[in-house]
């Protein structure tokens, strides 16, 4: 293993890969990628909800081997694992959202392509090899949002995940504090002009600070793709993503990284998916760092998951490799988690694992 994956021996956890990654990035962009907004009370709750779940093992369930298979929006994932949007990949690696891609692609994971890509969607999905999904801003020059989905939609990408929790950026005290910059020559591959270096700067004057659900009928009018909404916090906001008909909606904080003190995404899960009743997909991101998470998650009635930092350090660490390592080592805890626990599929992950619900019989 070692030899065909430099920089991967001896790392056998998510953890193992974060702390790897610290020591290859300058303080400034570790910071912009680690940190969270405010008091980053929103990114330890994230981890912290995750920490606190015991799962609840069935024994003898003559189960065999899990199968982790899925279908979301009529795709079948080898595990409900996706890869969330993150800007500029190409922090942690030179190839950026292209390696990204390839390790996705050997696990047949999709990857959620953010707007601030460091790499063009053309050649990201030359070397995907699985789905492709866009993460979409949309700016106050609805012009630009339009340009970036046409393209998205002719380079094969499958679906639109509009984030809505981001009217601007949160409030970084790391990005402020480090007066965080983009090194020198890196830019959103898929915008022209503007000024990119500050995110934060940038997202205040360019992002659209008024959306309101009527930019879901908007999307439809440019793109047959399906549309998830990205940030809901809410039974209440996912019964209006539901109204307003969207195709599938993501439970997130951004990672911690809009308001501090919103809750932690696993905390709010089960009200979401009690609301939104199957209707459509829900996925969540924020904190997930394990096998049994994602199983904590499926449990509270999540269809699959988002993994946002924790990508990046495998890409730091060992490129493509790295990435593709990572991904493997949380498909087989996911793996072992689910045969420890005697679930046999992701569809029989129920709130009983979590002890959510009175032991059933
Ligand atoms: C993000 N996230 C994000 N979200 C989004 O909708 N568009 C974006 O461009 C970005 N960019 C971005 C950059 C970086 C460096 C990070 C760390 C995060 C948020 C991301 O999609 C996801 O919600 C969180 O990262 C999930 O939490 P974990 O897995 O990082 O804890």
């Amino acid at each position: 293993m070692g030899a065909e994956r430099p920089g991967t021996t001896g790392l056998f956890t998510l953890k193992d890969y974060e702390e790897a990654a610290k020591a290859r990035f300058d303080q400034g962009s570790w910071d912009f990628i680690a940190g969270g907004a405010g008091q980053e009370r929103t990114l330890a709750a994230n981890l912290a909800a995750f920490d606190r779940v015991r799962l609840r093992p069935r024994v003898l369930s003559g189960s065999g081997a899990p199968d982790t298979r899925t279908t979301v929006l009529g795709r079948s994932w080898p595990v409900p694992i996706a890869v969330a949007p993150m800007a500029y990949h190409t922090l942690a690696d030179p190839e950026g959202e292209v390696a990204t891609a390839r390790a996705a692609g050997r696990a047949g994971l999709p990857l959620v392509v953010s707007t601030f890509a460091g790499r063009t969607f053309e050649s990201i999905a030359e070397a995907a090899g699985a789905p492709l999904w866009l993460q979409v801003y949309c700016f106050r020059d609805r012009s630009t949002t339009r340009q970036l989905v046409e393209r998205a939609e002719r380079a094969g990408f499958e679906a639109l995940v509009l984030t809505v929790d981001a009217p601007r950026l949160g409030r970084r005290l790391r990005d402020l504090r480090n007066d965080f910059r983009l090194p020198d020559g890196m830019v959103p591959a898929n915008l022209t002009g503007g000024d990119y270096a500050s995110p934060s700067a940038h997202a205040l004057t360019e992002f659209d600070p008024a959306l309101d659900w009527s930019v879901i009928d908007w999307l439809r009018e440019i793109s047959s793709l399906p549309v998830l909404v990205k940030g809901v916090l809410s039974g209440a906001d996912a019964r209006a993503a539901l109204r307003a008909g969207v195709d599938g909606i993501v439970v997130s904080n951004h990672g911690g990284r809009q308001l501090d003190g919103v809750p932690a995404t696993l905390d709010v899960l089960a009200e979401i998916t009690a609301a939104v009743g199957g209707v459509c997909p829900v996925l969540v991101d924020g904190g997930i760092r394990r096998g049994a998470d994602v199983l904590a998650a499926l449990a509270l009635g999540a269809d699959a998951v988002l993994l946002g930092r924790p990508v990046l350090h495998g890409l730091a660490v060992g490129g493509e490799n790295g990435a593709a390592h990572l991904l493997e080592l949380i498909t087989e805890e996911l793996v072992e988690a689910m045969a420890l626990t005697g679930t046999p599929s992701v569809a029989e992950a129920g709130p009983a694992l979590v002890g959510a619900e009175p032991e059933a019989t």
